[in-house]
């Protein structure tokens, strides 16, 4: 059990130069599991996966992650375990904190893993919140460098809600100083002192064409994220003109590439010949989920990238 855990909720809680350190320990976590060299760090470490939401990646990436590595994963929702009957997060935290050494929480509130968090004596990571999903950034970010290089002074276009993954874009954008052309419908907008946070690094336009002509990279996420179900048709109506389609591509940079961090609806954030077309690198980011996080935990739990 460690002192003063680090924890993992907002992108901004590593710096600059740690978020490039992981994403090319990243790069090499994936060489070492692809040549079959396994990685040992991690061993007899153990992981509680707390859901209170559904997940494909996420989950299956963090168990995959913390076994090649050596440890072994809990998976836990609210279905199951006392939180799910009134049980306090602070004192699930306490509890779960005495007997593994880092957890990984998908939460509603932003406010509920940030008070995890605090009675937590062990890192706590965020897996997605409706504020929040900094994993998938560095699946992202990771994908980027892969493909392109450095993401430093580039163009992004994010388009569509401005949620959890806009809120993670903008922290990017700040970070890593590129700039991040929001496309999003009146009343969508990203939260305000976000927004703010990331100064020239983002900025907001009702424009589609406008945000998107020749950037050099299109993100974009579906309309109505989990727990909004109920406002699905509403949003229909409200985002249809800020579908990504092939024409928004042709206006891009030639050699955009095009993002989501899945999963997706076909036919309404986006149209099947883009996410499914030479563009699109859906697949590696999905896959990058898996090399990013096992140096993320690393950085936890060993304090190094190395
Ligand atoms: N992108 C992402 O977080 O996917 P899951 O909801 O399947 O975990
Ligand atoms: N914005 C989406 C992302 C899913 C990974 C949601 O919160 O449902």
């Amino acid at each position: 059990m460690m002192d003063r855990p680090r924890h993992f909720l907002s992108l901004p809680d590593l710096s600059a130069d740690e978020l490039t350190g992981l994403l090319n320990r990243a790069i090499r976590l994936k060489q070492l599991q692809q040549n079959h060299q396994a990685q040992q760090t991690l061993k007899n470490r153990i992981l509680a996966m707390l859901f209170e939401k559904s997940s494909t990646r996420t989950r299956v990436s963090f168990e995959a992650g913390i076994t090649q590595l050596g440890g072994s994963a809990i998976f836990l929702s609210p279905r199951d375990t006392q939180l799910g009957r009134g049980e306090p997060i602070e004192d699930t935290a306490r509890v779960l904190s005495s007997m593994v050494d880092i957890i990984m929480a998908r939460t509603f509130e932003h406010e509920k893993i940030t008070r995890l968090a605090k009675y937590s004596s062990v890192p706590v990571i965020n897996g997605l919140t409706d504020r929040e999903h900094p994993c998938q950034l560095l699946a992202d970010l990771q994908t980027w460098l892969e493909h392109r290089g450095d993401i430093r002074g580039i163009t992004v276009a994010y388009v569509g809600d401005g949620n959890n993954m806009c809120h993670s874009w903008i922290h990017a954008a700040r970070l890593l100083d590129f700039r991040l052309n929001i496309a999003c419908p009146e009343n969508y907008d990203p939260d305000t002192t976000i927004l703010q946070s990331a100064g020239k690094n983002a900025g907001v336009t009702r424009d589609l064409m406008e945000a998107t002509s020749g950037v050099q990279l299109l993100v974009t996420d579906v309309w109505a994220s989990m727990g909004q179900e109920s406002e699905q048709n509403n949003r229909a109506s409200v985002f249809k003109p800020y579908q990504i389609d092939a024409d928004i591509m042709k206006a891009a940079d030639k050699d955009a590439l095009f993002m989501h961090c899945l999963p997706s609806h076909r036919g309404e954030e986006v149209t099947a010949d883009v996410i499914d077309g030479p563009q699109s690198v859906v697949w590696d980011e999905a896959e990058n989920r898996l090399h990013s996080q096992k140096a993320l935990m690393e950085l936890l739990l060993l304090e190094t990238t190395v």
